[in-house]
């Protein structure tokens, strides 16, 4: 029996690669969270990955390729505007959504005509694709709703006895999800992620925005609920929290705060002391699953400022929130 976590050596990728090409279900590293891929042209391996996530079948999954070539089978037309993203932003944390290619089983775009296309940049996570010769369908590999995994042992503490193999190269550098867009015929965001939206708008000009706060998303899986630790959360700033409130909970600060500031409450994190949002969005989600593992009563997370990542970790803070 092969270990289940096994270090992402150039022959444990090639084994996991095999398992693919037979309808296998993998937890790999991506630069943004790890990924559950199964070969996204075949349906009854994309089936598992719905089945071990406990994911609903009305929320499409994101495809990932290496090459023109794969972008090709997946994608039936790239627009002017899609191409400039590509080579500006690719490989990287940017899914583009695409007109979906015939070869695309419904089941991943979740019968919707489009499909959601990312050249992730980890060496690892390509080095996969590319040996595997077929394009990867990949949530993040948590069961549906709860925490993104950004290390290997997030993937093993939840989902190892139900997947093929989990491959470990260490943490997600960014540890936030991409960020997903559709370019046409009007640039507009569906969630933010480890992307900036600064940094798209610098290149298209003004971006709307269609984040699912309503009841008609664009995009089915970005639910109201979503990212939750077991434990409640809100979004608040613990030093406005009453000390006689703080026993049995957790303050997740952003940056270093005051010592009263946080007085009383049983345990503190922060996610950068400096105040760099690359450096909380990195730490965001390992410190969510960290925390839980302490059933604690509450968390108290504090507000990060709204622009750059920052607008990605509130997205995710807030989701996080909702019961
Ligand atoms: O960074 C990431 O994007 C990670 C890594 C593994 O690549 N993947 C990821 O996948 O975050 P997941 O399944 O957790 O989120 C995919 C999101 C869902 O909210 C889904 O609704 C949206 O992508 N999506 C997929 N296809 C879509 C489509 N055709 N139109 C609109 N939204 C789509
Ligand atoms: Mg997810």
């Amino acid at each position: 029996m092969p270990e289940m976590v096994t270090e992402a050596t150039p022959e444990a990728v090639e084994r996991a690669a095999a398992l693919l090409r037979g309808g296998g279900v993998v937890a790999f590293p991506t630069e943004t969270v790890y990924g559950l891929g199964a070969d996204a042209l075949n349906a009854v391996a994309v089936a598992r990955v719905f089945e071990i996530k406990g994911r609903p079948t009305f929320d499409p999954l994101i495809v990932h390729v290496v090459d023109e070539a794969m972008l090709a089978r997946v994608a039936s037309r790239v627009s002017e505007r899609a191409r400039r993203a590509m080579e500006r932003f690719w490989p990287g944390p940017l899914t583009l959504i695409l007109p979906k290619g015939d070869a695309v089983p419904e089941l991943v775009t979740a019968g919707l005509p489009t499909v959601a296309v990312r050249m992730p940049a980890h060496p690892v996570a390509r080095d996969l694709i590319a040996r595997a010769a077929t394009p990867l369908a990949a949530p993040s590999a948590n069961p549906f709703g709860y925490v993104s995994p950004t290390r290997a042992e997030h993937v093993e503490q939840t989902l190892a006895q139900r997947v093929d193999c989990i491959l470990d190269a260490g943490p997600s550098s960014h540890g936030l999800e991409s960020t997903i867009v559709v370019l046409d015929p009007h640039p507009t965001v569906l969630r933010y992620g480890a992307l900036p939206v600064e940094e798209l708008e610098a290149e298209f000009g003004p971006f709307a925005r269609d984040l699912f706060e309503g009841p008609t998303p664009l995009s089915p899986g970005r639910l109201p609920r979503h990212y939750s630790p077991r434990t409640p959360l809100r979004v608040i700033e613990p030093r406005l929290v009453p000390p006689g409130a703080r026993a049995a909970s957790a303050a997740l600060c952003f940056t270093q705060p005051d010592g009263s500031a946080v007085e009383g409450y049983a345990c503190v994190r922060v996610l950068s002391e400096s105040g760099d949002l690359r450096e909380a969005a990195a730490r965001l989600f390992e410190t969510l699953h960290e925390l839980d593992a302490l059933e604690l009563t509450r968390i108290d997370a504090q507000p990060v400022p709204d622009r750059d990542l920052g607008r990605a970790i509130l997205d995710r803070l807030r989701r996080a929130s909702a019961r």
